[in-house]
């Protein structure tokens, strides 16, 4: 990881990259804020470690502006400080910190500060790329634009919502909801298998053909639980690969790859399925134009208890604003 360490201390500053460099990160140096400033522009370090009193520009001051001009990539920020009064420590969270070390401090005490700050850049890079192999898939798709990141809105909010009835306790917690924001975007991703003449048919498939196109579910599934294999620990694949290959199931055994009625469908791809419908009717396609909300939501309620789960139609009732204002936020151009 680079790291970039900043201090107006040059003692102090080669002792802190020493120390970095020795639990083997990159290290980068700065003297001052404003140095540091343009560092972080050109280079766009994963991790700041900055003291808190500099001439000019302050540890708090460059973090406030760390944050305030950050993209997608977060940088992770431990200000090291002889401060230890809780009003001072508030100051400075809020000014953008995310870890502090107090002088005099240990190498193992850093050291186990910079681990927890790589855990979270980690998770990031995990995230973004997980969302550049959906990017991928979708890239040869006539589904594109802004369909990834409506899907995983609407999934998300109908999660949230279930998270609040009693049915789903312990079911529907908070890594639910993140993992489901995180995976449904994998939801079509074997799509990769298919071949051009048949993804990319703008007549109707034939029914050679939609045999053909149904098996994206069991590719996508394939490829997604080989890779939860080598992690049990990784619950978010688990439920991509059950989302991959479930969310064309319909609620009434009509769906395929294997007709699972009612609750045999996995939640998640129950939820997937009323987002990605809703997703397809409001978007203009190469075979149909955008339908204005409310004949989509007539056209849902209308898969009530057949396509869709009655649940899950409920809470796409009590969201519907939400997702007129993500269909909006997200729309295509
Ligand atoms: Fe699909
Ligand atoms: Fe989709």
């Amino acid at each position: 990881m680079k790291v970039l360490i900043v201090d107006d201390d040059l003692i102090s500053l080669r002792k802190l990259e020493w120390l970095v460099k020795s639990l083997g990160h990159e290290t980068i140096t700065a003297q001052n804020g404003e140095e540091a400033w343009q560092i972080w522009k050109d280079q766009g370090p994963r991790m700041l470690i900055t003291d808190w009193i500099m001439p000019k520009v302050s540890g708090p001051s460059l973090c406030e502006k760390i944050r305030n001009s950050e993209g997608r990539q977060y940088t992770y920020i431990i200000i090291v400080t002889t401060k230890r009064n809780t009003h001072d420590l508030i100051e400075a969270i809020n000014a953008g910190a995310d870890n502090f070390i107090s002088k005099p401090y240990s190498k193992e005490e850093l050291s186990a500060k910079i681990t927890s700050g790589q855990r979270i850049v980690d998770l990031e890079s995990r995230d973004m790329i997980i969302f550049a192999i959906s990017k991928l898939a979708e890239s040869r798709d006539v589904e594109t634009g802004n369909h990834l990141e409506r899907i995983r809105y609407y999934s998300k909010i109908l999660a949230q919502h279930l998270h609040k009835k009693q049915k789903y306790d312990g079911q529907v917690d908070h890594s639910f909801i993140d993992n489901i924001f995180l995976t449904s975007p994998l939801h079509d991703i074997g799509k990769i298998g298919i071949p051009d003449h048949i993804l990319l048919k703008p007549d109707r498939l034939d029914d050679e053909e939609f045999a053909i196109m149904k098996t994206h579910t069991i590719i996508g599934h394939e490829t997604l639980i080989a890779t939860a294999n080598k992690d049990l620990k990784a619950d978010y694949l688990k439920m991509s690969a059950s989302i991959a290959l479930s969310h064309h199931e319909k609620y009434d055994g009509s769906g395929y790859p294997h007709g699972l009625k009612g609750e045999e469908i996995p939640l998640p791809a129950r939820i997937v399925a009323l987002a990605d419908v809703y997703d397809a009717l409001v978007s203009k396609r190469v075979y149909k134009t955008s339908y204005p909300h409310d004949i989509s939501k007539s056209i849902i309620l209308k898969g009530n208890k057949t396509h869709f789960d009655p649940t899950i139609v409920e809470a796409f009732l009590a969201c519907e604003d939400q997702f007129i204002e993500v269909s909006n936020l997200y729309k295509d151009h």
